[in-house]
């Protein structure tokens, strides 16, 4: 018998890092950009394999398995899940997440059982805390939910309707960073400059408050300048790249409504967004300048089953 479960990846739309400090922050579900996790009976004790990294740094598979499994009130299982996911790590995708997500709902339907999201969110939540130290909690929301999200620590989970489909370009600066090393930045930055640094997140914060009425209208025009001024603001918190700030000019070069890093910068990606119409000319000089992988998504269209 084999059977899948699966979770896709994210982006933050605004307010990374603020998020933290308990700001308001917007994520959406990239539903083409998945993670699986593939059950094959057997009569060994469970083993979970991963083609990203070997096995001495799979503890938080294990530890993933292992607390659904006592989660479900199980002791023990048998069989073997590989896993295998599209989302580049260390991008600021939420490959993290998103792995620990369809190994649960995996583990689970090998079971015969079918996690409750609420339940799944709390279990990955503490795999994320291994992963990244102190997580808010967004990353693990928007991919275990699979919609638009408006998060705000410790407070019931928001959902967003997206007034129109949102076309979003997504583009790989090829380099690898650490959300741990980048929110440590930020924490140190605080200690250091109190009052410029939480003046900084603090208006971060109210990007993104008005950005969820920008949502809810559609206004693309609007929400793209809300998206560069968020970027600016990261780059004044030293959390951009000179790759990131090339990436993010040829963007709004070549015609987009906005663009910024999104996730922990100092690396990974940055989104743009733009008119559907333009979404090929935006991808092709993204690739000129530089970017080392760059496709578009279309956010809040109808998703399969995880
Ligand atoms: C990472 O995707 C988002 C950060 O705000 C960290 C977090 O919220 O846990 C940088």
């Amino acid at each position: 018998m084999t059977l899948t479960g699966s979770a896709p990846a994210k982006v933050i739309l605004f307010g990374e890092h603020a998020v933290v400090y308990g700001f308001p922050a917007i994520a959406l579900p990239l539903a083409d950009l998945r993670a699986y996790a593939e059950y094959q009976s057997s009569d060994q004790p469970l083993s979970i394999m991963s083609e990203h990294k070997p096995p001495a740094s799979s503890d938080p598979l294990a530890a993933m398995a292992r607390q659904t499994l006592r989660f479900l009130g199980v002791g023990q299982a048998r069989g073997r899940i590989q896993i295998r996911s599209d989302i580049p790590v260390a991008s600021g995708l939420g490959s993290g997440a998103a792995v620990s997500a369809a190994l649960g709902r995996t583990v689970a339907r090998m079971l015969g059982r079918e996690l409750a999201n609420a339940d799944l969110n709390a279990l990955v939540y503490e795999i994320e805390k291994l992963h990244h130290g102190t997580p808010s909690g967004i990353d693990n929301s928007v991919v275990v939910y699979e919609k638009p999200v408006y998060f705000v620590k410790d407070r019931r989970l928001d959902f967003l309707d997206l007034a129109t489909p949102l076309s979003l370009v997504v583009a790989d600066s090829g380099d690898a960073a650490l959300t741990r090393e980048t929110v440590a930045h930020v924490r140190v930055l605080r200690a250091k400059q109190p009052e410029r640094t939480n003046a900084i997140l603090r208006q971060i914060g109210g990007i993104a408050e008005c950005a969820r009425s920008q949502l809810e209208l559609g206004d693309s025009r609007q929400l793209g300048a809300l998206m560069t001024r968020n970027h600016e603001l990261l780059r004044a918190l030293e959390l951009s790249s000179p790759a990131l700030d090339g990436l993010v000019e040829a963007a709004m070069s070549a015609g987009a409504y906005g663009a910024k890093l999104s996730g922990g910068g100092r690396g990974g990606n940055i989104i743009a967004l733009v008119d559907a119409r333009r979404s090929a000319k935006v991808r092709g000089a993204l690739l000129r300048a530089g970017a080392a992988r760059a496709f578009t998504s279309a956010i809040g269209e109808k998703a399969a089953k995880p």
